[in-house]
């Protein structure tokens, strides 16, 4: 793209990376993440990633499918390292020569940063912390994602701006780092790139483009929302230590309180061990996410949104929403 040189040339180690235009990724976002919107992403000259969640073989290999029909640019798939077939969906993905694989979730399981790498794939994983990312990085990961608490659906407990100033100095000159939430306006994005990024990765600003499938009562409480809106959930039981999850408030806030309290209770029972209990949250949110994504239930589903919710004001197409990142990141960096 010409008409952003000064960008452009930040992003060109990133964009080279992925194989798309602009070092601007669509983060995975369960439900919003599929053909349409990754395929739209990748088209606009960004780079869209598909969100397994908890999609079986049969699901995924369609969805990679259907979207191949839709774009011959690159895209990546969002694997959850917790998924029971984990490595049936990484077969799933190298069949499709998938050239981008995102392990979210956790840790690496055992062989599966090989079994990803050994079939031709880059692996891109989410570093939580400095330690981390240099573990990740020795043990195989091509490029790293730095996510900070600011972000829609599941958070760590750090701010990008923390994150950031803790990871880039040290590992970007020699490693793609891609930095993540709160990224509302491209000013941010020419700031982390002068920080040494790679790139971005947008969740919260895509979940409304015109090409994605969130109902429009989703999309409509977005538009209504402000950052204090998009409130983390609480750990009610110490013992269950639940990924805090960054959504809108509504009632079904609330439920999540609820169902801590109702596995707490099977815990006490002795009816489920530990990882049953967190599994049994994780199935909790992708039932309410589904409930406000597809069936446009905003008052009992769960609307996951970062803070930068407050800046997204109404619907537009992929395209523009890239365009106006961009010219908006040329200009800050015109103005230095
Ligand atoms: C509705 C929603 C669903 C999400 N689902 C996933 C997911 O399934 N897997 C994942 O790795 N990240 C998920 N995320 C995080 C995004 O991929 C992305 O990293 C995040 O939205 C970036 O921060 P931002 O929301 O501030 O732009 C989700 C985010 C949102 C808003």
């Amino acid at each position: 793209m010409t008409s952003y040189p000064k960008t452009d040339a930040l992003m060109q180690r990133g964009a080279q990376f992925l194989g798309s235009e602009t070092a601007i990724l669509c983060g995975a976002m369960s439900w919003v993440s599929e053909r349409n919107l990754v395929s739209a992403i990748s088209n606009a000259g960004g780079f869209g990633v598909i969100a397994c969640g908890a999609m079986t073989t049969d699901l995924l290999d369609a969805e990679i499918a259907a979207t191949k029909a839709l774009t011959d640019k690159p895209f990546g798939v969002n694997l959850i390292t917790m998924h029971p077939d984990l490595f049936d969906l990484i077969d799933i993905c190298a069949k499709h020569e998938v050239g981008h694989v995102v392990l979210a979730g956790g840790l690496p399981p055992k062989g599966s940063v090989d079994a990803i790498k050994e079939k031709g794939a880059k692996l891109i994983c989410f570093a939580p912390m400095l330690a981390l990312a240099k573990k990740l990085l020795r043990s195989g990961a091509d490029a790293l994602v730095i996510e900070g608490s600011e972000a829609g659906g599941h958070i760590g407990p750090v701010s990008t701006s923390v994150l950031a100033q803790e990871i880039l100095p040290e590992l970007s000159e020699e490693n793609l780092i891609f930095v993540a939430g709160g990224i509302g306006r491209g000013d941010m994005i020419a700031s982390y790139l002068e920080m040494g990024a790679a790139g971005v990765q947008l969740g919260t600003r895509f979940a409304c483009a015109t090409e994605s499938i969130a109902h429009p009562d989703f999309k409509k409480a977005f538009f209504r929302a402000g950052a204090r809106d998009a409130v983390a959930s609480v750990q009610l039981d110490p013992r269950l230590p639940v990924i805090p999850v960054r959504a809108l408030k509504n009632k079904g806030t609330e439920e999540f309180t609820a169902k801590q309290r109702e596995v707490g209770l099977l815990l006490d029972q002795g009816s489920v061990d530990m990882n049953e209990a967190q599994l049994r949250i994780e199935h909790y949110w992708a039932g309410a996410l589904r409930r406000a994504v597809i069936d446009g239930d905003v008052e009992n589903g769960s609307l996951m949104a970062g803070q930068s919710v407050g800046m997204v004001k109404q619907e537009e197409p992929v395209a523009d929403i890239i365009a106006t990142l961009m010219a908006e990141s040329e200009a800050a960096l015109e103005r230095r």
